[in-house]
């Protein structure tokens, strides 16, 4: 017989995850948490979610809410997702970064993927970069973060399979892949340029860790928040970004609603948001 989630340990449990990670449950997604934690439940031989909520909330052990990130996040990503956002990135904003480095006596550009995934979106930046001329005369410094130690354990691993690179032009593969049966193993060079941490965007202390970015990708991940944690993520990243230093998210979402401490700036028709 299958577990019951109760009304009552659901709220509790969506509640949590809430307070924990920004990511809210409506009340008609009770089928997406059982989905999600109903095996987990299984496997650690519990009663019911009553105590699997219990051990989250209690127990000493941290490494259930390790586990709890990773069961809760959706993951989905490739390579040069939003194509017209990495032109833009490409193009006329790093062009823009290293003028204004060089005004001001900068010898690095900082790039921020501040929901990575599994990696394919800062290693996509990463390319875009050793490609570009100019970029190698400033120290490059591309940070990646996840709530998910999963998905970055799998960024660090950085091998991939045939759906991520689906949409890469093929002379990034052939150029920075080694491709054993329909496995594609990023190259050294490219993986050493990311370095992967873990930070929840709802969390003051992770986020101040990364300090005067110039341009950070935050795509796809606060269609899972509320207003609130919205606006709290968005304040996080402000603060991390060096001045008139830019932020895109996804092309399905926008800060419209969310804050008005950035300026919306259109270029080639994508909306990146620069701060003011
Ligand atoms: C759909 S993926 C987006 C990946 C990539 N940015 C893209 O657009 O292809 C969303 C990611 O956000 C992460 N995430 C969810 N809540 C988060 C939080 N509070 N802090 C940091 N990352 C979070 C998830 O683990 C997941 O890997």
């Amino acid at each position: 017989m299958g577990l019951l989630l109760t009304d009552e340990t659901f709220k509790q449990l969506r509640d949590f995850i809430y307070e924990r990670s920004g990511i809210f449950i409506p009340d008609n997604k009770k089928y997406f948490l059982e989905n999600r934690l109903g095996r987990r439940v299984q496997e650690r031989n519990l009663k019911g979610y009553e105590d699997y909520f219990y051990i989250l909330k209690y127990g000493a052990d941290k490494n259930e809410l390790v586990r709890l990130f990773d069961l809760i996040t959706t993951n989905e990503t490739f390579f040069f997702r939003e194509p017209q956002q990495f032109d833009v990135f490409g193009g006329e904003l790093l062009r823009r970064v290293m003028d204004e480095n060089t005004k001001s006596k900068r010898h690095d550009i900082k790039i921020w993927s501040a929901a990575c995934s599994t990696g394919e979106e800062p290693y996509t930046m990463a390319m875009i970069m050793l490609e570009k001329p100019g970029v190698n005369a400033f120290r490059k410094e591309i940070y990646a973060s996840d709530i998910s130690e999963s998905v970055l354990n799998s960024a660090k691993a950085g091998v991939y399979g045939s759906y991520s690179v689906r949409n890469m032009p093929d002379v990034y593969i052939k150029k920075y892949f080694t491709n054993t049966n329909q496995q594609y193993l990023i190259s050294p060079a490219v993986k050493s340029m990311v370095r992967f941490m873990k930070v929840n965007l709802m969390d003051e202390r992770d986020a101040r860790t990364i300090k005067g970015v110039d341009i950070i990708f935050c795509r796809n991940v606060l269609i899972y928040f509320d207003d609130k944690a919205k606006q709290k993520a968005v304040s996080l990243l402000y603060d991390a970004l060096s001045p008139n230093g830019y932020l895109f998210v996804g092309t399905s979402e926008s800060l419209h609603n969310v804050t008005r401490a950035f300026k919306p700036v259109v270029i080639n028709k994508v909306i990146v948001y620069q701060k003011v």
